[in-house]
């Protein structure tokens, strides 16, 4: 099989897959007991915290670990929006930021959601006419579909002019862009295990310390307070583990970029359409459409030819609805979200994965113009 949904999930290395091998008879205690074993649980769970923390250039008492990258998003979402009357947002966030924006509008604040037409992130200005100490932000760093960059480091430093708090979706942007937490000057960040080779369900959120925030579940007083129920130390002993390789992950960025062009440029010879390819993108995604074709079609048809790709978020495409991502950032070409395939590559890729699923994509493509 030729994997290329790496913005989905990517493959746990056997790095990881052995620390929590080793972890297994230690970690099922509860780490908030205080006999001898809870205490060796405890001390997994801290030694994880570290490695997440060390991966965002954070300090570890900064950092709540979650059930996962959704959990983190709501967190931080509702930590920054907590007190403030507009909340800030984009056409394009993932379902795990947009939903908790449009629980924020719900319970009567004002939304303001900035497009990023073909891709093209909202400028400081057009985030500027709406900040004020009142307000705060909610925004994606990288876009799981298209890849798009955000100007993440100048929106911070603007926040931080206005007094408008920032929560970043940084879920995407882990392993793909250096993070730098401590100097960022956001007040809260989500990132989450399986985007980096950890296991899904495993999730953090980083919080500034002044920032005060109200858990999302009703519970205990684990995470000081800011996420209740025991922790999962064995899903954090992987999600450390795979934090301790981000490093190796950004050094083969250029490659996988080298790779992505490739791919792209022969799709695009054979009637493709990049998406999103206006801004600053990551190099480990293309977003192409097909005109004349159904994206959940083409997915299908590159399985059965033993090449997994989706058409957008996992969590939207199991439910085949057109992209709503693609559809935002091209108001005016409806077709290319119904018509869209995402190819996202990983560490794991090589020349060999791209060149056979070139030949899968040609023969498939081939199937409707002959
Ligand atoms: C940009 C973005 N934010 C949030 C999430 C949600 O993370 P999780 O699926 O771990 O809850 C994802 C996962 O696909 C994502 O890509």
């Amino acid at each position: 099989v030729i994997y290329l949904d790496h913005h989905a999930a990517t493959p746990t290395p056997e790095p990881v897959l052995r620390a929590m091998r080793e972890a297994g008879p230690i970690a099922w205690a509860n780490p908030s007991s205080t006999h001898s074993a809870g205490r060796a649980s405890r001390r997994l769970l801290e030694e994880a915290r570290d490695a997440v923390a060390g991966a965002l250039g954070a300090k570890s008492a900064d950092v709540v670990l979650t059930g996962g990258g959704t959990e983190a998003c709501n967190l931080g979402v509702r930590g920054v929006a907590k007190g403030k009357t507009r909340l800030v947002s984009t056409e394009v966030e993932h379902p795990a930021v947009a939903e908790s924006v449009a629980r924020f509008a719900r319970n009567g604040g004002e939304v303001v959601r900035l497009p990023l037409h073909r891709g093209r992130p909202p400028s400081t200005e057009a985030l500027g006419e709406h900040l004020d100490a009142d307000t705060a932000v909610a925004i994606q760093w990288v876009n799981h579909e298209a890849g798009t960059i955000l100007p993440i480091e100048a929106y911070a430093n603007l926040c931080e002019r206005r007094g408008a708090s920032l929560f970043v979706d940084g879920t995407q942007a882990l392993g793909k862009l250096p993070i730098d937490l401590g100097n960022l000057g956001a007040h809260a960040v989500a990132v989450a295990g399986q985007k980096i080779g950890g296991p899904a369900g495993a999730g953090a959120c980083w919080l500034r310390r002044d920032l005060d925030v109200e858990p999302v579940l009703d519970g205990g007083s684990q995470e000081r307070g800011r996420r209740p129920g025991t922790p999962d130390t064995l899903s954090m002993v992987g999600f450390g583990a795979a934090c301790a390789l981000v490093e190796d992950r950004l050094l083969e960025q250029p490659r996988l970029s080298a790779l992505r062009d490739r791919l792209e440029q022969e799709l695009v010879a054979w009637g493709g359409v990049c998406n999103g390819d206006r801004g600053p993108r990551v190099g480990t995604v293309a977003n192409l459409s097909f005109a004349g074709w159904e994206g959940p079609l083409l997915v299908a048809a590159l399985d059965l030819e033993g090449v997994c790709v989706s058409t957008g978020a996992a969590c939207s495409s199991g439910l085949q609805e057109p992209s709503a991502v693609l559809r935002a950032m091209y108001p005016d070409e409806q077709w290319r979200a119904g018509s869209a395939v995402r190819i996202s590559l990983g560490i794991e890729t090589t020349d060999a994965d791209v060149a056979a699923a070139l030949r899968a994509f040609e023969c498939v493509l081939a199937r409707k113009s002959g």
